[in-house]
């Protein structure tokens, strides 16, 4: 059965409309992104359009923002060496993440929250995921149901949860996703709590009337329902007490293959592929929680080294075909985007995700071309520059 067949067995479509936000526009002509010649270049646009408050909870990181910053910066810091003389007149970018095949080592990062970016929100992002025969990660704080973005899916998709201090309600959302034909389960683990951050304190950041986290809807628990902030929200619901034990409770819980999203440290790697996992993402939530947490290229190569055989992507701050080359080289099997497909789904909804993902693909076939790889079972560690700690 298609996805969207069985998200409609699963017989949970919508209820109802929800109200746009206030800002948030119909998409502008195509014309207005005809001008950008990176992904970088969306994020001026997004900027543009977007409410004050919004903008800044997309692009903001925790505290003083030196993780955010840091991701960035570890990329700039790694050059590579490339190898000339090889045959490069085609380039191959497939790869395949768990045994799904993909068109390319770039997967869409769960972002919450993406009405505020545009009305079609998640759905859009789920259809420009499938159009470039990549996968998406619905976040489990999506503005769209988890059954809708399925139905809307023309490609792969993943899960990602958070477990809520009522495990009664991540059991529902496990269930949910396996009807509705998600293929993994990313479980966060870098949030215990909410990190702190501090555009979103001054703006005193919250969701428009209107907008409500909809896998919480039925169950009475979005944060219009509930009253205060989303951070007080986000603290009163997550659950702090999980540990490495509340993965065989997962595993209790589902078939679905498990990914750790939000590991930094070698030994924290290790205990994940000791503990059975089939998967890890090497994340700091984009810069979002602990503020001084590692860069995530710095991290990678040693998370790989303990990881075995466990799948290892990572995310935070890939912007260019060269970063994912990068990431590749220090032996991600993918990397995933998160801000940039907010940034082009604000531009112009899912054809601004779909022209996000398309620069990304043609940055990396030129890198790897440049670099004398034909396909990425040919990118290794010997294309970074040595002077760049590796170990
Ligand atoms: C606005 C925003 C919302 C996010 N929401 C979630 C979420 O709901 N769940 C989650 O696991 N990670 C979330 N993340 C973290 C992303 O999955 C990812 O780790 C991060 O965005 C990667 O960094 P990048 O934005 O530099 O690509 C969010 C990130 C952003 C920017």
């Amino acid at each position: 059965m298609s996805l969207s067949g069985r998200a409609r067995a699963a017989g949970t479509r919508a209820r109802g409309t929800v109200r746009a936000p206030r800002k948030a526009r119909q998409s502008p002509p195509a014309s207005a992104i005809d001008g950008c010649a990176n992904v970088l270049d969306f994020e001026a646009i997004a900027r543009d359009r977007m409410e004050r408050a919004f903008y800044d909870y997309y692009a903001g990181g925790a505290e003083d923002e030196r993780t955010l910053a840091a991701n960035r910066g570890a990329f700039a810091e790694v050059f590579l060496r490339p190898r000339v003389l090889v045959d490069v007149s085609r380039i191959d970018t497939a790869a395949s993440v768990l045994g799904t095949p993909v068109s390319m080592p770039i997967l869409i990062a769960p972002t919450a929250f993406h009405r505020l970016a545009h009305p079609d929100g998640e759905l859009a992002t789920a259809r420009a995921a499938g159009a470039a025969r990549t996968l998406m990660v619905a976040s489990t704080i999506s503005t769209y149901s988890l059954e809708d973005i399925a139905g809307a899916a023309t490609g792969p998709l993943w899960y990602q949860l958070y477990v809520y201090k009522d495990r009664s309600l991540a059991r529902n959302l496990i269930q949910r996703a396996v009807a509705a034909g998600y293929r993994a389960l990313c479980l966060t683990v870098d949030t215990p709590l909410l990190g702190c951050r501090e555009r979103d304190v001054r703006n005193k950041f919250d969701l428009p009337a209107g907008l409500c986290l909809s896998n919480f809807e039925a169950a009475g628990l979005d944060v219009a329902t509930m009253g205060g902030s989303f951070a007080a929200y986000a603290t009163r619901q997550l659950d702090a007490s999980l540990t490495w034990d509340s993965i065989e409770w997962l595993r209790s819980e589902t078939k679905l293959p498990i990914i750790l999203k939000g590991i930094i440290a070698a030994e924290d790697a290790a205990r994940a592929a000791e503990r059975g996992v089939d998967g890890i993402i090497v994340s700091n939530h984009g810069g979002r929680q602990l503020d001084g947490a590692e860069a995530t290229l710095r991290a990678l190569p040693r998370v790989v080294d303990a990881a075995g055989k466990v799948e290892v992507f990572m995310d935070g701050g890939v912007r260019r075909g060269t970063d994912v080359l990068k990431a590749l080289a220090l032996g991600a099997r993918a990397v995933l985007v998160g801000r940039p497909c907010l940034w082009g789904l604000a531009s112009a909804g899912e054809q601004g995700v779909a022209r996000v993902l398309e620069l990304l693909r043609q940055e990396l076939t030129l890198a790897m071309a440049l670099c004398g790889c034909p396909n990425v079972r040919a990118v290794d560690r010997s294309l970074i520059a040595s002077g760049w700690a590796t170990g």
